[in-house]
């Protein structure tokens, strides 16, 4: 089995979805931005419209998805999600744009993968609620404008940066930074899941997998299911041991890092002198895109501070060497 961060994301969507908090008191953390989003929300009721765009974004697994749905259920209004890769074509937009229930919240994942066409379309229809469609070809073609039903984009990006201007501008609602979690959140999250799941799960357990999360909850989670699924099998009661074997297994050490986190920071340190390595040569000595170093790798080395990102590439810090000559955080 691979031990990449990746292979830690859940699959079963089911569980996923029972995992997933149904109110904003089980939504731990993100204080501040649940604070601004409930007021954008309470506003809107108040004045019995639709509340503005919002714009959340941030690592993988931390919380966006999930509060597009709390957002969706405060205003009791149906929610439709897609992604920006599912979005290809001016007819893609239309259909979904046009088929909404009055009320929608509409969330668009991975919102930066729009193309520019697309996102051009939708500034109308994020702006007076109006689309317009090209109908024919050629000198007799001509562009009608379609009155949309109400709804509310919320979107969501790991890479902010990729958003341009005029997109950004549109979410009236906020443009929100989602961040990691502490580990006392983390373990809020785990105990909860661990009722949901009705599962008994010790204290030291809970503060064990918590640290091996990589201060996202998708993957303390998901961790936990694994851990559950090892202490199972072996027909063993959930127990620290139990726990320190199954992750052992999993290949995630005490720090939540796996296998091919060690391999980036060790192929930093020996195949590039602790670099500065520019990102290309770095994945291509991995053998992985630079998005999957970008956003799956990278946010947790740099968070920990064993890598740094410079003009002239990535750098191995002292701490990134003290890792890897100890495999403790020191
Ligand atoms: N699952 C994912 N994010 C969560 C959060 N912030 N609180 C509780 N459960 C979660």
């Amino acid at each position: 089995m691979s031990s990449s961060p990746e292979a830690l994301l859940p699959k079963d969507q089911t569980l996923d979805a029972a995992l997933r908090p149904a109110s904003w008191d089980d939504y731990i953390g993100q204080e501040q931005i649940k604070a601004n989003v409930r007021i954008v929300l309470e506003a809107a009721k108040k004045r019995g419209g639709m509340p503005e765009h919002i714009l959340f974004y941030g690592p993988p697994g931390v919380g966006k998805t999930t509060l597009a749905h709390l957002v969706s259920r405060a205003l009791e209004t149906p929610l439709k999600s897609t992604s920006g890769v599912a979005i290809e074509r001016a007819s893609d937009l239309a259909a979904i744009l046009t088929n909404l229930e009055p009320g929608t919240i509409l969330f668009i994942d991975e919102i930066h993968q729009l193309s520019r066409k697309i996102e051009e379309l939708l500034y109308p229809a994020l702006e007076s609620g109006t689309l317009d469609i090209i109908l024919g070809k050629g000198p007799s073609a001509r562009t009608v404008e379609l009155s949309l039903p109400p709804f509310t984009l919320v979107g969501a990006t790991t890479r902010v940066a990729q958003i341009s201007g005029p997109l950004r501008s549109r979410f009236g609602g906020g443009v929100y930074q989602l961040d990691f979690y502490t580990n006392g959140d983390l373990e809020k999250i785990i105990r909860r899941s661990a009722e949901v799941l009705n599962l008994s799960v010790p204290k030291d357990v809970i503060v064990q997998i918590a640290a091996r999360s990589r201060a996202t909850p998708r993957i303390a989670n998901a961790l936990l299911k694994r851990v559950r699924d090892f202490s199972e099998v072996h027909e063993r009661a959930l127990s620290s041991v139990v726990c320190d074997e199954a992750c052992t297994l999993f290949g995630i050490d005490a720090l939540g890092l796996t296998k091919d986190d060690r391999r980036y920071l060790e192929t930093l340190d020996r195949s590039f002198r602790g670099g500065p390595a520019g990102v290309r040569a770095l994945a291509a000595a991995l053998h992985e895109d630079v998005e999957t170093l970008e956003q799956v790798y990278e946010p947790f080395l740099l968070r920990l501070g064993f890598v740094e990102r410079s003009l002239r590439g990535r750098i191995l810090s002292g701490r990134g060497r003290a890792y890897l000559a100890t495999g403790a955080l020191i």
